[in-house]
């Protein structure tokens, strides 16, 4: 009776686990989908309150270049890092 419970109490967990997991996925903008692929390719993932809301426009055009990205993905990315910093 006892591993019956500690079983169910697992699976529930899991699946309350894998839950949380998928409801942040889909949270996940398009620009913090691009900073998080794009950003940590030469460096570990900068961290978002590591600059200013005037500092980061033109670190993303700096390395947004190096890295090749468009516009687009520049924007979206300075946007996502200015709300979260
Ligand atoms: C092509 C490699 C490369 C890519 C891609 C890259 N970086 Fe960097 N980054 C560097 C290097 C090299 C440095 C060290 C400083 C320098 O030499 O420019 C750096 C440093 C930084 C710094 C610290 C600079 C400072 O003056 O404090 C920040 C912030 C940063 N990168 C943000 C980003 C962001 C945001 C992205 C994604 C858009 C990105 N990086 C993508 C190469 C890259």
């Amino acid at each position: 009776m006892v591993r019956l419970l500690i079983m169910l109490i697992m699976v529930a967990v899991i699946t309350i686990s894998c839950q949380k997991s998928d409801l942040q996925k889909e949270s996940r903008s398009p620009g913090e989908i691009a900073f998080r692929s794009n950003c940590q390719t030469c460096h570990i993932l900068p961290k978002t309150d590591m600059k200013t809301d005037a500092e980061w426009p033109a670190m993303v055009n700096r390395y947004g270049e190096k890295a090749k990205l468009s516009v687009a993905q520049v924007n979206d990315i300075i946007a996502y890092l200015i709300a979260n910093n």
